[in-house]
């Protein structure tokens, strides 16, 4: 898991400043702080609206269309699952009900213990092997709820 920087405005302000000569500087500025902090804190949005003379409805719009992006900081774990057809195809609706009833938690959401954010995704090419999901990153094919649990308790530990 990477470590993140805790959020500053003035060090968000430094890489807003690094970006604003891009073309499309928007979305480099928010991958940017999102790499840095590990989300996109909502005082980023008036620095970046500022620093490119852009309206903060046009920020936010970006931040809210592109699932990448957090807008609060993430678990410790991440946990992002294939919402796409073919893992619908295996079933993959109802499991993620069980997996986020489980967690207490919904989509975007963190575990109350900050352990684990779960996350959807739009096919990760093991649709074959579906219902597929990403946990920290890694792989998981044929996903069970019981599986994801237990392979959640040996990464918490
Ligand atoms: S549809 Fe889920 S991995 Fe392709």
């Amino acid at each position: 898991m990477p470590r993140f920087e805790p959020w500053s405005a003035p060090r968000a302000a430094g890489i807003i400043a690094e970006h604003t000569h891009l073309e499309g500087a928007t979305l480099p500025i928010l991958h940017a702080l999102q790499e840095t902090f590990g989300y996109v804190d909502a005082g980023a949005v008036p620095l970046i609206a500022d620093a490119l003379n852009v309206s903060r409805a046009e920020v936010h719009g970006c931040i809210t269309f592109y699932h990448d992006f957090r807008s609060a900081p993430a678990g410790r774990h991440t946990v992002k699952l294939c919402r796409a057809e073919a893992c619908q195809a295996m079933g993959s609706d109802k499991l993620h009900a069980d997996i986020l009833r489980r967690l207490g938690t919904e989509w975007h959401g963190t575990t109350a213990d900050g352990s684990c954010t779960v996350e959807p995704v739009y096919c990760l090419g093991l649709c074959a092997n579906g219902p597929a999901a990403l946990v920290d990153g890694e792989p998981v094919a044929h996903l069970t709820a019981d599986a994801l649990e237990a392979t959640l308790t040996e990464v918490r530990q």
